[in-house]
This record gives structure tokens, C-alpha cells and sequence, in this order.
């Protein structure tokens, strides 16, 4: 296949371009560089720098080459800095979605595989979500994603268009390679921040709560790695270039962790200092993917664990804490 990658001089998008790469297909990046890295992007794969949000750059793109799949990953993320500027993230997540499927259907280019999230279901009513579950967003970031949801679903039924939107739960890690990962600044995810903490890098892991009604009082997530993610990606892709209907899928391991099982299970391969401090608003207490359609549907499931994920990490963060 020839997909177009846009936003893939990120962190997940990086990822899936190196996966697609393995999986043997035809690669381009689109992105704007405004929190990608120019060498995230391997040397073989054409990058056209522009924005997503300007008709006119992704028609150039389009015009340039045919593409069967376009990926989607050129969102504004952060959940915190989402409510403090929402504006921004409906001009960056929703208008830039907009506009790519508007120069897209006009190209008649058919598939998109787009990234959603789990922040999608908000507070859930159960412990594990499946992809049916109740969804009312606590944040503008979650209510952005869940608006691009629509939005590609309601432009599917009307024009030529196929669609897979992924729902991450927690992802972390890096490649096998350590050439990409997630970078170290505004780091404000569990993983990274605990291995920075027990790198030395930062003072301390605060853990955000005690007291959830859960086996040990903290929260529990359900951790992905990267690289099983970016591989649901190709699988996604390949899915709809053979015919497979548009569809919404969960992806997670299905397992959840605390977040203090998080922090012991870094403390096996380095001390982790740590304290409780209150809890981080908006966070729920449990929050699981019911991942089980991914598999039945599409054949994917994960195959990394959280010490693989927390291994990659560490070694990515060692290697680039000495760079710079
Ligand atoms: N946590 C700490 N200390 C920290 C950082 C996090 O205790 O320094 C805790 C949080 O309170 C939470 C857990 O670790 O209980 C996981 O928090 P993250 O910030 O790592 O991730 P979230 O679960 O908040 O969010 C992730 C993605 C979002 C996505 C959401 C969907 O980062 O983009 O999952 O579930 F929306």
C-alpha cells in the first residue's frame, strides 16, 4: 500500500511509519513540524512539511502522489492544556480533520485510519469500556476526538470514504531501534515521568491519589506499547484496502495496572522515589479497554507487557538524556 502518514514525525506516528516500513509499503509524512521531529522521519520517506488546517497543503500533497490509506496522528494531545486553550484544540484536531477529508474526498482518495482515543468515554459507567460504552467527554481534548469521530463517520456515509478509528487507552515505550520514542520535554505521562524520577532526572514520582476505590488505592490504566499500537495500524490499513467495513475499535491489553504497580515495577530495575500527593482532577478511577473486537475483527492483539514497555522507555530515556 501507499499511505500517507500525516503527523508522523511525532511520537505514534514515527512509530507506525516504522512499522509500515517492516510490513514492506510505500511511505510519506506529511506534518508541520510544530511538535514533530524533521529526524523522527527515516531518509527514505518523502516529508512535505505543511499544515493540515491549509486546504492548499494537502492538496499538493494528494496531487503529488496517489495514495490507498491516509493515517491521521497531527492532534494536539494534552488533556490539561486542552481546557486551558480549547479554542486551539478544536482549530488543530477538529478544523484540521475537516479539512484533510475535504481535500481528500475531493482527490478521491478512499481510506483513512484515524487515532481516537480513550478520553472519548470521559467518566466511564463501567471499569471496562467497550467501544459501545456510554462517551461524554470531561475535556475539550476528548470532546475534540469524539467531534472527529463524527465528523469522518458522517462524511463516510456520504461520500466515497472508508474508515478505522483506533481508541488508544495508556501508550508509552519505544522502539526497539531507540531512535524515536517520546521526548523529554512536557512530560507529564506516569511511565516516562517514574523513569525519569528513578533516572535521576526529576526529584521525585508524585502518585496522584491514594485513596480510589481500588485494590491499592491508586488509579489503574491499561498500558499499550507503541510498537503494538503502530502495528494495529498496518493491520487497520490492510483491513480496508481488502474490503473490511468502516469501524471503531478499542485498543489496549486489556489488563490494568495501578499506578503504584506501575512505580514497583520500574523500582526492579531502579529505585523509584516516590510520594502520594491529592488527586490529579478529571481522572477516573479505572479505566480498561474491553480490546476483544480488535482481536475477533481485525486479528490484532498485543504481544508486549508492561515490564517491555517500561524497559524501552527506560532505555530510550538513558539515551537521550546523555544527547544535547
Ligand atoms: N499519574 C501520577 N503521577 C504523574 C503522572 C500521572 O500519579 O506524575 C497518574 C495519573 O493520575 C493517572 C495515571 O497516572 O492515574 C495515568 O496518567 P497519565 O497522565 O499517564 O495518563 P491518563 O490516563 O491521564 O491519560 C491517557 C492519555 C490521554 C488519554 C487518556 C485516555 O495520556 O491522552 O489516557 O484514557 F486521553
Amino acid at each position: 500500500m501507499n499511505v500517507l502518514v500525516v503527523g508522523g514525525a511525532g511520537y505514534i506516528g514515527s512509530h507506525t511509519v516504522y512499522e509500515l516500513l517492516r510490513a514492506g509499503n510505500q511511505v510519506s509524512v506529511m506534518d508541520n513540524l510544530s511538535t514533530g521531529e524533521r529526524f523522527f522521519v527515516p531518509k527514505q520517506v518523502p516529508l512535505y512539511i505543511g499544515d493540515i488546517r491549509k486546504k492548499e497543503d494537502v492538496l499538493k500533497v494528494l496531487d503529488d502522489q496517489k495514495f490507498d490509506v491516509v493515517m491521521h496522528f497531527a492532534a494536539k494531545l494534552i488533556v490539561p492544556e486542552s481546557v486551558k486553550k480549547p479554542l486551539d484544540y478544536y482549530h488543530n484536531n477538529v478544523e484540521g480533520v475537516r479539512t484533510l477529508l475535504e481535500a481528500m474526498v475531493e482527490k478521491n482518495v478512499k481510506n483513512i485510519v484515524f487515532s481516537s482515543t480513550a478520553a472519548v468515554y470521559g467518566e466511564p459507567t463501567e471499569s471496562v469500556v467497550k467501544e459501545d460504552s456510554f462517551k461524554e467527554p470531561i475535556n475539550p481534548y476528548g470532546e475534540s476526538k469524539l467531534a472527529c469521530e463524527k465528523l469522518i463517520h458522517w462524511t463516510a456515509q456520504a461520500h466515497d470514504l472508508n474508515y478505522v478509528i483506533f481508541r488508544y487507552f495508556n501508550v508509552a515505550g519505544a522502539d526497539s531501534s531507540l531512535e524515536i520514542g517520546l521526548k523529554k520535554q512536557q512530560l507529564t505521562h506516569l511511565i516516562p515521568v517514574t523513569i525519569e524520577a528513578a533516572l535521576g532526572l526529576r526529584k521525585e514520582l508524585v502518585i496522584f491519589g491514594d485513596d480510589y476505590e481500588t485494590k491499592d488505592g491508586t488509579n489503574i490504566r491499561d498500558y499499550i506499547h507503541v510498537t503494538d499500537l503502530a502495528i494495529a495500524h498496518v493491520v487497520g490499513a490492510k483491513y480496508l484496502m481488502d474490503g473490511g467495513k468502516s469501524d471503531i475499535f478499542n485498543l489496549g491489553s486489556a489488563k490494568g495496572y495501578s499506578n503504584l504497580e506501575v512505580a514497583n515495577t520500574v523500582s526492579k530495575f531502579l529505585p523509584v522515589p516516590f510520594r502520594f500527593g491529592p488527586r490529579r482532577e478529571g481522572d477516573p478511577a479505572i479505566l480498561i479497554a474491553d480490546a476483544s473486537k480488535a482481536k475477533r475483527v481485525l486479528g490484532w492483539q498485543t504481544f508486549l507487557t508492561l515490564e517491555d514497555i517500561i524497559t524501552s522507555d527506560l532505555a530510550y530515556r538513558e539515551k537521550i538524556s546523555k544527547e544535547r
